[in-house]
C-alpha cells in the first residue's frame, strides 16, 4: 500500500497540442512530476471518457488518445519512473461507476451553477448539451477521489471543479464517516505548484488572445504536428503594429511582444534578454526571421523525438499503470459501495 500523498492531474486526451500548450502545459507538468517523483505518488490519466462530454468526431478518438500520448512521451515524460502512473480513465471502470453514486448525492443546481457548462452549452444547440456535460465534474470528482489525492494541478477554469469535489467529498464523508480523503483548496494548491506558469504563448492572428484550439481559424496557431514549414510561414504572416520598432510592450505592442515571447521560450533565454536584444530594432521582418527560423528547427527536433517513442514501451508503461490503478480505485469504490449499503460491511 503506498503511503505517499498522491498528485493528479488529466492529460487532455483529444484537442490537437499548440506550442502554447507545450510551453504553458506540457513542460511544467513533466517538470513537476519529475521533481516531486521522489516524495509523492504521480497519477497522469487521459480523461478519455470526459472528451466526448461536447461531440467529436469519434472515428479519430483511438488515435488522438495514443497521440498525445506519445507527445508528452516525446516532450520528456518519464516512462521508468515507478512512481509516475499513466492510464487511460476508461480503462479504469470504478470512474463510471463512482460517478453514478456521487450523482445521487449531487444537486441539479449545484451543477446548473458551474461556469465551464454555462459557457459550453450556450455555445451548443440545446439538443446536444449532454446530460455528460452537465456531469463532467462529478466525473471529474471520481477522477481525484478515487485515488485520494492532495494535489491537483489545474488551471483557472478548472478550481470550480476541484471546489465541487472538496464539497462532494465532504457531504459523503459528514454522512458516512471517513471515506475519502479532501483535496487541498485552490489556494494551497498554488502554494504547492507555484501559481505563475511562466510566459503565456499569444494568437499569432489575434496577439490580444491567448494561443488556443478552440480558435476556428489555426492560422494564429502553431501544432506541434505543425509541418515545420508551415509553421515558419504562420510566424512571418503574424500580426504586428504600425509603430516600426521592436520594443517588449504586452499592451501597446501585442504582436511584437508575442514573438519576442516565443523567442525567449524557445532559446531559452530571458525575455528580459531577448527584449533587451532586439530593443530599438527597426526591422518586423528581419525578428520574424529569426523567430520563425527557430520555430522550424524546435519542430523538426521534436517531431523527430516524436518518431523516437517508442510505442511498445509506452503501451506496456499503460498497462502497468492500469493495473495498479484498478487495485486502489477498486478499494476505495468497495468502501464507498460498503458505505451506501451495496456490498455487505467488512466483518
Ligand atoms: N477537466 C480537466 C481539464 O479540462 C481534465 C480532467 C479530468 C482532470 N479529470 C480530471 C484534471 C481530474 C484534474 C483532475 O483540464
Amino acid at each position: 500500500m503506498n503511503t505517499q500523498p498522491v498528485i493528479l492531474t488529466g492529460l487532455r486526451a483529444n484537442n490537437d497540442l499548440h506550442i502554447g500548450n507545450h510551453f504553458g502545459a506540457l513542460l511544467p507538468l513533466i517538470d513537476m512530476a519529475r521533481t516531486k517523483s521522489a516524495d509523492y505518488q504521480i497519477n497522469l490519466f487521459v480523461p478519455d471518457l470526459h472528451s466526448f462530454t461536447t461531440p467529436i468526431d469519434h472515428a479519430e478518438l483511438q488515435a488522438q488518445i495514443v497521440h498525445n500520448i506519445r507527445l508528452f512521451a516525446a516532450a520528456g515524460l518519464p516512462l521508468d519512473d515507478p512512481n509516475i502512473h499513466i492510464y487511460r480513465q476508461s480503462y479504469v471502470p470504478a470512474h463510471s461507476e463512482l460517478t453514478w453514486i456521487l450523482d445521487c448525492f449531487t444537486g441539479f443546481g449545484e451543477m446548473s451553477r458551474m461556469t465551464q457548462f454555462k459557457d459550453k452549452s450556450a455555445k451548443l444547440n440545446e439538443d446536444r448539451v449532454s446530460v455528460g456535460l452537465f456531469n463532467y465534474p462529478v466525473l471529474m470528482a471520481a477522477d481525484i477521489l478515487l485515488y485520494g489525492a492532495s494535489y491537483v494541478p489545474v488551471g483557472e477554469d478548472q478550481s470550480q471543479h476541484l471546489e465541487f469535489t472538496r464539497n462532494i467529498a465532504e457531504r459523503l464523508n459528514n454522512q458516512f464517516g471517513e471515506l475519502f480523503t479532501v483535496p487541498k483548496p485552490v489556494k494551497d494548491q498554488h502554494t504547492f505548484f507555484g501559481k505563475d506558469q511562466g510566459l503565456r504563448i499569444k494568437d499569432l492572428v489575434d496577439p490580444t488572445k491567448k494561443m488556443s484550439k478552440s480558435d476556428e481559424s489555426a492560422k494564429g496557431i502553431i501544432f506541434l504536428g505543425d509541418a515545420p514549414e508551415e509553421a515558419a510561414r504562420k510566424i512571418m504572416g503574424a500580426t504586428t503594429d504600425s509603430v516600426g520598432v521592436v520594443h517588449y510592450d504586452p499592451t501597446n505592442q501585442p504582436g511584437i511582444s508575442n514573438l519576442l515571447t516565443i523567442h525567449a521560450l524557445l532559446s531559452g533565454e530571458t525575455i528580459e534578454a531577448v527584449a533587451e536584444h532586439h530593443d530599438g530594432d527597426t526591422s518586423y521582418g528581419d525578428l520574424k526571421k529569426e523567430v520563425a527560423e527557430q520555430v522550424k528547427d524546435f519542430l523538426t527536433d521534436f517531431q523527430a523525438k516524436l518518431t523516437e517513442v517508442n510505442d511498445a514501451q509506452l503501451l506496456a508503461k499503460l498497462e502497468a499503470g492500469e493495473a495498479a490503478m484498478n487495485l486502489i480505485a477498486d478499494a476505495t469504490l468497495l468502501r464507498v459501495q460498503q458505505a451506501v449499503g451495496l456490498r455487505p460491511k467488512a466483518a
